[in-house]
């Protein structure tokens, strides 16, 4: 209670410019191909009397700058010399799951992790931090956090301030809970009273009078913050988490929600010898987001302590802005153009996947929680998701919880659809791995493509950014499985007429057991075929289409096959009408079955007609074989799709089937 009281002084005595402060803090930067970091105990003068005990990189608190260029290769050396396990997850960087750093890449006392990667991630600002399971919001709060910068080609070309430290600034903003002994609190509280930029307490910049370029992180556990500055004046924000914009916004307010990212561009050029302040605009955060003055819809939903935490509800300064002489021109105008994006369409995503967020705790007390993702309690041995290798997938967040929450996934950048069925604002168009979700039914959806990454037992994590309630269970793992290598038969494309039956068959290698859903597309997309059933725990599936009729030409076929460790789909097919059955009366046709198919060795012929015709083609469209054998050895031809061409010499009637050697 006496730590509140002396933020709120604090607060006050700052306001009115009589609290002595401190120069901000820039981290230092790594580059190169070998990565250094070293996670360490140490001690930070955040009060007078006693020193505070903190956790850093490379030093007693935070941790240096990465400097990355896309396409480069890195290898990280993280050494954990905390004397507890941890993990460091870079967060927003799209890499293999096991070099993620996830929960479940521990880091042991005493132990070095080198995961070794190629970085493939738009230039933008990314982060890193602990996520050791139900450690995340202790390790983060004892001080573990760095910044990760990423330059490319496209960002180069742009006439942007790029010089660190002098008109490029990182700035993590953050809260933090202390105890009487001036020590961190690490348990879940709502007291986070005391708010730094880059581990200072009331920082000052002295900065150039140019444009310059904040890298605004919202690196705090739980709080929302409203950016703006206290003049007013318009800032452009250039980048969201995953990539620049395409466009510059012009912006007063800008709320930044835990894990997100923004980059800002401020014009401090007429400001020469003037001190401006960034600020959290609290008062004008909308309830139901931790840090207005409701955490909840109503007056009643509320967090224990929340009430006597002098930053909620409230505007204060975050860092003093004190303009001095410009050091270098180099951007006398800002780009009015950034960079491309071409985000998927709805059209494009092969399966939307439904999250809906949920407090364990009933009524009044539901701002409480826990909360869950769909009702699940997040369980280290429980993948949620099994997402097929380079699924376009549609995620569909609700929250039904009184409280907004930031969602973040692993893996790769989204583009958000719509928020509560509105396209998104022109700043949140960028590529993002957070999302603020809104309280009270708040529905979200994004599109996300699962690249360049595949493991069939090793997750990714999707979960609240929200570090309590990640760590309360606010948490889910997904597998993007591997190719199939076990689907043995591929259905092929029907030539038909009239009347006639087109059967798609499929199978799989008989040592697995599948799950087969056939789908069409008739120009609509593919979608389930409801009634050729859904076939579990057998090797092949076959789909028949019965009467076929002019306006079944060029239908659109494919069956989704889902066994223990993948799940893919097959060739897509068609069937193809042909006029035939005017030319040669296909009634009295004899049907003709070649099998196997695929056939390794020979190939039998079976049909009731007395006397046919065969002929042959690979694939290059060269003749292999002519004849009227009804067993042909295939042995000898190159692997690959053969078109076989039978005449039904008693009704003049033709066949074609396509049949595959090994
Ligand atoms: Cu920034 Cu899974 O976290
Ligand atoms: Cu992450
Ligand atoms: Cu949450």
């Amino acid at each position: 209670m006496a730590k509140q009281l002396l933020s709120l002084l604090l607060l006050f005595l700052s306001a009115m410019g009589l609290v002595a402060q401190q120069p901000l803090m820039i981290p230092d930067t790594l580059s190169g191909n070998q990565i250094q970091l070293r996670l360490q105990r140490g001690q930070t003068p955040f009060f007078n009397g006693r020193l505070t005990e903190t956790m850093g990189a490379n030093g007693a608190l935070l941790g240096p700058t990465l400097m990355l260029r896309k396409h480069q290769n890195v290898t990280m050396n993280v050494t954990n010399n905390l004397g507890e396990p941890t993990t460091i997850h870079w967060h927003g960087l799209h890499v293999a799951p096991e070099n993620d750093g996830g929960p479940h890449i521990v880091i042991g006392d005493g132990e070095t992790w080198s995961p070794s990667f190629e970085v493939l991630d738009r230039a933008s600002t990314y982060w890193y931090h602990p996520h050791l399971h139900e450690k995340t919001h202790d390790h983060v709060q004892m001080g573990i956090a760095g910044f990760i910068y990423v330059r490319d080609e496209e960002e180069s070309r742009l006439a942007l301030p790029r010089t660190y430290g002098v008109d490029d600034i990182p700035l993590v903003v953050q809260t933090k809970a202390f105890d009487e002994d001036n020590q961190v609190i690490t348990a879940h509280t709502s007291q986070d009273s005391v708010v730094m930029v880059n581990g200072v307490i009331k920082p000052y910049w002295n900065a150039p009078a140019q444009w310059v370029r904040l890298r605004l992180l919202n690196g705090a556990s739980e709080r929302v913050f409203q950016f703006g500055l206290n003049n007013n004046q318009p800032f452009f924000m250039i980048g969201a988490d995953g990539s620049l914009l395409s466009a510059p916004v012009s912006m007063t307010r800008l709320m930044l929600a835990p894990g997100e990212r923004a980059e800002i561009l401020v014009d401090l050029r007429a400001l020469e010898g003037q001190v401006i302040q960034l600020m959290n605009f609290g008062s004008q955060i909308p309830n139901a987001h931790y840090g207005a003055a409701q955490p909840g819809m109503g007056g009643g939903q509320t967090i224990p302590g929340y009430a006597n935490n002098p930053l909620n509800g409230r505007d204060f300064s975050l860092l003093e802005i004190r303009v001095g002489t410009a050091i270098h021109q180099q951007v006398t105008s800002p780009p009015t153009t950034l960079v491309g994006h071409q985000p998927w369409t709805p059209a494009d995503a092969q399966v939307t996947r439904q999250l809906v967020f949920s407090s364990m705790a009933m009524g009044q007390g539901a701002i409480n929680g826990p909360f869950v993702i769909n009702n699940q309690h997040f369980d280290m041995d429980v993948i949620n998701f099994r997402v097929p290798f380079e699924n376009i997938e549609i995620w569909e967040l609700r929250n039904q919880t009184p409280i907004a929450h930031p969602f973040h996934i692993h893996n790769v950048p989204f583009y958000i659809l719509d928020i509560n069925g509105n396209p998104p604002p022109p700043h949140l168009r960028g590529k993002k791995d957070v999302v603020l979700v809104p309280a009270g039914n708040g529905v979200v959806r994004f599109i996300i493509h699962f690249v360049d990454f595949f493991n069939d037992t090793l997750p990714y994590m999707y979960h609240c950014h929200m570090l309590t309630h990640e760590d309360d269970g606010m948490m889910g793992q997904f597998l993007v499985l591997p190719p199939c290598q076990n689907i043995s038969q591929q259905p092929q494309t029907q030539m038909k007429t009239e009347g006639e039956t087109a059967q798609f068959e499929v199978g799989v290698d008989p040592q697995i057991s599948a799950t087969f859903q056939w789908q069409s597309n008739s120009g609509f997309g593919f979608l389930d075929l409801q009634n050729a059933g859904q076939y579990s725990g057998v090797q092949t599936a076959v789909l028949s289409v019965n009467n076929l009729l002019a306006s079944n030409h060029n239908q659109l076929f494919r069956c989704r096959v889902t066994s223990s460790d993948c799940e893919m789909f097959t060739d897509v097919v068609s069937i193809q009408m042909s006029n035939l059955s005017t030319d040669f009366p296909s009634k009295s046709s004899h049907p003709f079955l070649l099998y196997p198919n695929p056939a390794l060795e020979f190939l039998h012929v079976q049909t009731q007609a007395r006397s046919f015709n065969i002929t042959a083609f690979n694939s290059m469209g060269q003749r292999v074989y002519e004849g009227q054998d009804r067993i042909i050895s295939v042995k000898n031809w190159p692997s690959g799709w053969y078109f076989f061409h039978i005449m039904d010499q008693e009704n003049l009637s033709i066949h074609t089937i396509k049949v595959s050697v090994k």
